[in-house]
């Protein structure tokens, strides 16, 4: 469509139109299984709780720009200094910050694809291109392919382990390797929203690859899946140093953060043995669900997040639109070229039991 309002920038312009997605807000939805968001479907810990109640009587006030506590417990956690923290309006705005930071027209950004969507729209947000590189077949990011994407023109590099939607996480020799090869003039954005439930099964860190990398770098983190913290919106990185931390806090929003997030980040990180409990019961879930769908004869791709996806070997989307009609939300990959792709977040046992009878049903009418 033709740019209507002419004081629409070009860029924003050429970014398809927001879809929506349904929430546990939205009318209508109640008594439905939420499984299309990755999200953990338990309750947060007491102490969050507490947390927040304990906060609300204190909002009058602004938040700090930069909070300083919580930045300082995550450095002490991550063996960084708190300058080197930088925390955003969840994991998303970070990714919008280093786009904001990095990119504009002529410049192009490198991703894997399929995966999360906000590296190539906050890249054509600022008018960069993204250069997509597709999955290898068992969903891990293909890092030679990245690498063989870069050229002059390349400001950022992103990486996501493991990937959203697939699962996979990339290998600590793919994770060096890239660290080694992206070059020293390249930021290199390594997505880790989902590690801490790599990292339960014993995946490595990849922050000690990345302080071995003689160039710029980014680990980004959120509290919204292993944290429970989705609907507070908090998410974090990690940089390579001061300056880079230094322009990404100049292009942020000043108050970008409620207390009340601190403050339950705060609580979050201070009740570690109730988010390992969350993440533990989410992978005996996932590897439940993946051996439900295993017996009705289909193979998900491996997975170390809070999520399952696999090949339906039909079209996905009219199998989702039947299972929605059941009750039951569930994901389609939607990139071209991966139309029969469908991703299935893990939730209560209960709803998992649900999601799995209504995909029996669905494949039936759909
Ligand atoms: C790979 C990945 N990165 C980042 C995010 C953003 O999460 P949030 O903004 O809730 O921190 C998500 C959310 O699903 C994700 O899957």
């Amino acid at each position: 469509m033709m740019n209507q309002r002419g004081f629409i920038r070009p860029a924003v312009d050429r970014i398809p139109a927001f879809g929506g997605v349904p929430t546990c807000d939205t009318a209508g939805m109640a008594g439905q299984a939420f499984l299309h968001l990755n999200e953990c479907p338990y309750p947060p810990s007491p102490r969050v709780v507490e947390a927040i109640t304990h906060g609300a009587a204190g909002v009058n006030r602004y938040g700090e720009p930069r909070p300083q506590l919580l930045a300082e417990r995550l450095a002490q956690l991550a063996g960084v200094e708190a300058d080197r923290i930088v925390i955003g309006n969840g994991s998303d705005e970070v990714l919008a910050m280093i786009a904001s930071a990095t990119l504009e027209a002529g410049d192009v950004a490198v991703a894997p694809t399929p995966s999360f969507p906000r590296y190539r729209i906050s890249a054509a947000i600022q008018g960069a291109q993204t250069r997509l590189v597709k999955l290898l077949l068992d969903g891990r990011n293909d890092v030679a392919g990245l690498l063989g994407a870069i050229d002059g023109a390349t400001r950022v590099v992103y990486c996501c382990t493991p990937n959203n939607p697939s699962g996979a996480p990339l290998e600590p020799e793919e994770i060096a390797h890239l660290c080694e090869r992206v070059p020293a003039d390249v930021l290199l954005v390594v997505d880790e929203a989902y590690a801490e439930f790599h990292r339960h099964e014993g995946g490595v860190d990849a922050l000690p690859a990345l302080a071995r990398r003689n160039g710029p770098w980014a680990s980004v983190r959120t509290f919204s899946k292993a944290y429970a913290l989705a609907g507070l919106r908090l998410g974090y990185a990690i940089v390579s140093d001061g300056a880079i931390a230094a322009a990404l806090t100049k292009v942020k929003l000043n108050f970008n953060l409620s207390r009340i997030a601190v403050q339950a980040g705060l609580a979050a990180l201070d009740d570690k043995e109730y988010a390992d409990g969350l993440i533990a019961a989410m992978v005996v879930e996932r590897e439940r669900l993946a051996g439900s769908l295993a017996a009705m004869g289909f193979a998900p791709l491996p997975s170390r997040a809070n999520f399952v996806s696999f090949d339906l070997r039909r079209p996905a989307m009219p199998v989702m639109a039947a299972m929605a009609r059941r009750g039951v939300l569930v994901r389609e990959w939607r990139d071209p070229g991966y139309e029969t792709y469908i991703r299935f977040s893990v939730g209560l046992p209960a709803e998992n039991d649900r999601a799995v009878a209504a995909l029996r049903l669905a494949l039936g009418e759909a």
